[in-house]
């Protein structure tokens, strides 16, 4: 790995020291969590899936109160409320959106008029070159690996074929979740990484107990992708709701028979800590997280193994 001039664009364009993102989770990405990560060098993203125009403001407005650094916000463009969303950032003046759950070109110019930058999640190729095509100043490049809502390749197969498709930085996302995962991203290609289920189980994430506890007792083969029949694949823990939902889907039952077992998951699992009935959105990197532990801690082992993993200046 050599380390030319321009290794450090992505940070020096966020105004942040590490190049580490929280992903936008959806009621998970609050205004403790994201704080605590841009406060610890790396770029806070709130989740703004489901949130009403006024919270996603009340929402910016919280880090604000916490942190100096700079933040982003994801947008799910699927959101009912993806218009007044994309106001809100442009009027609130940060400097970074992702954008999950579709494309984001019809939003593009606006964003960028405002001054934001601009970084898409996708999960293949052809799009990552869309993507750089319409002017997005990055693209997350996301592997299968990952919670949520997933594609098909993995983040090993997709990060460099990426990296070799588009000349705009590389974030890779899905499977990463200590310093070795962020060295093995840079050697791939990649210029930073974005994390999920590991900084869902940190102290700082507003997240249940019983949730954080699921994640850090699941091993590597825990997880279960559901929706793909109906177009809409989501990895989560495998629990009593998503055996019903994937044992409809092999059963070819219609899929307004099922499809509403997932409405709501997110939310039982996030506040209620409901293992049943909620959807425990986790990567596989699961079974590599051991315990709870603070933002700056988990960002602190990552730079400083990175860091010795890798040539001197690539950090
Ligand atoms: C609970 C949960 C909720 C998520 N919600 C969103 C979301 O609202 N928008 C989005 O673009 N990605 C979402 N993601 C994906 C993450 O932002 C991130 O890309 C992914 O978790 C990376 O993979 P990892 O879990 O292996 O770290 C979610 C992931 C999890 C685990």
């Amino acid at each position: 790995m050599t380390v030319d001039a321009d290794a450090h664009r992505l940070t020096r364009m966020l105004g942040i020291r590490y190049p580490i993102f929280l992903g936008g989770m959806a009621h998970v990405s609050r205004s403790p969590l994201v704080a605590a990560v841009s406060a610890a060098g790396g770029l806070g993203v709130i989740g703004s899936g489901g949130m009403p125009p006024e919270g996603l403001e009340a929402e910016i407005n919280a880090v604000r109160r916490l942190t100096d650094r700079p933040f982003g916000v994801n947008l799910m463009l699927l959101d009912p409320n993806i218009e007044a969303q994309v106001e809100v950032v442009c009027e609130a003046g940060i400097p970074a959106v992702t954008t999950g759950a579709g494309n984001p070109a019809p939003y593009m110019n606006r964003l960028k008029r405002a001054g934001i930058k601009v970084f898409p999640v996708v999960p293949a190729v052809a799009l990552a070159r869309r993507m750089a095509r319409a002017g997005a100043d990055g693209v997350i490049a996301e592997g299968t690996e990952s919670g949520g809502h997933v594609g098909e390749v993995t983040t090993l197969v997709l990060v460099p074929q990426v990296c070799d498709a588009v000349d705009i930085p590389v974030i890779a996302a899905g499977g990463i979740a200590d310093g070795r995962g962020l060295a093995a991203a840079l050697v791939l290609g990649a210029e930073g990484v974005q994390m999920g289920t590991r900084f869902l189980t940190s102290v700082e994430a507003p997240v249940h107990e019983n949730f954080k506890r699921a994640v850090i007792k699941a091993n590597e083969r825990g997880t279960i992708v559901t929706g793909r029949t109906i177009g809409a694949p989501v990895r989560a823990l495998e629990n009593k709701m998503t055996k019903e939902f994937a044992g409809c889907e092999a059963a070819g039952r219609p899929r307004e028979e099922f499809e509403t077992l997932a409405v709501g998951g997110l939310r039982r699992a996030v506040y209620d800590g409901d293992l049943e009935t909620g959807s425990l959105m986790c990567g596989q990197i699961a079974g590599m997280i051991g315990e709870v532990v603070p933002v700056g801690e988990i960002i602190r082992e990552m730079v400083e193994t990175a860091s010795r993993l890798l040539p001197e200046g690539a950090l």
